[in-house]
């Protein structure tokens, strides 16, 4: 029997970019290429089920068993402390998490820190590790401005090119920890489904760059 393998794709250009990777290797889903509303879609030949969701959800899905596998970002796995397998650095979606501040910036001993991130755990973590005392201020975009406009005095953020960084005059202080998509799996499922897991893992695995 055909048993199905669930797969949470994060919306998005990352999404696209592993759907083809998992059609080139054999997992493809014609109904996927309709452009549609649609969020789920089956291939019963190749026994695949796609959820299109939101990237920051991939991991929620997986962690709960709605989805079986999924691709999501280091950068969520780690704040969301995800309870899933890690199976393999797809080695895409390549960026970093770093602290960034203005050029001239130089903490104050004498002061709390004041840290503006999306990413409120990483940022404690990382603070935690270096035995300094922050106030996190938790924002949900934009986050370069909250040093320009004096609200933190730095900010815990993902740097791809460096662009956005660069054309707001700020800079990388220090970096804390190098992102990329991961191919991940319930653990549950990992058990349970574990031939056909296992056989995709080795397809992309095949597939990756060294
Ligand atoms: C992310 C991140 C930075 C930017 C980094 O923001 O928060 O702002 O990308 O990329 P770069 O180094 O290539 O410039 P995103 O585009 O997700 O938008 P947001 O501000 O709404 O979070």
């Amino acid at each position: 029997m055909n048993t199905m393998i669930n797969i949470a794709l994060p919306k998005g250009r990352l999404g696209e970019k592993v759907y083809a990777l998992l059609e080139s290797v054999g997992y493809g889903c014609e109904a996927m290429k309709e452009s549609s509303r649609k969020l789920i879609f089956e291939d019963e030949q190749n026994g695949v089920r796609y959820f299109w969701v939101k990237p920051s959800d991939v991991a929620i899905y997986v962690e709960h068993g709605a989805a079986d596998v999924g691709v999501v970002g280091k950068d969520i796995l780690l704040e969301q402390q995800s309870d899933v397998y890690e199976l393999l650095d797809l080695k895409f979606g390549v960026c970093k998490m770093a602290v960034a501040g203005k050029r001239d910036f130089h903490p104050n001993p004498a002061k709390v820190l004041k840290v503006a991130t999306k990413f409120p755990h990483i940022a404690s973590r990382y603070y935690a590790s270096l035995s300094q005392e922050i106030e996190i201020i938790k924002l949900n975009g934009s986050i370069e401005l909250a040093p320009i406009l004096g609200m933190s005095d730095v900010i815990v953020d993902i740097v791809e090119t460096g662009t956005t960084l660069k054309e707001n005059d700020l800079v990388v202080l220090q970096d804390i920890v190098p992102i990329s998509a991961r191919f991940i799996a319930n653990k549950a499922s990992f058990k349970f489904k574990n031939e056909q897991i296992v056989c995709m893992q080795n397809r992309i695995c095949a597939h990756l760059p060294d």
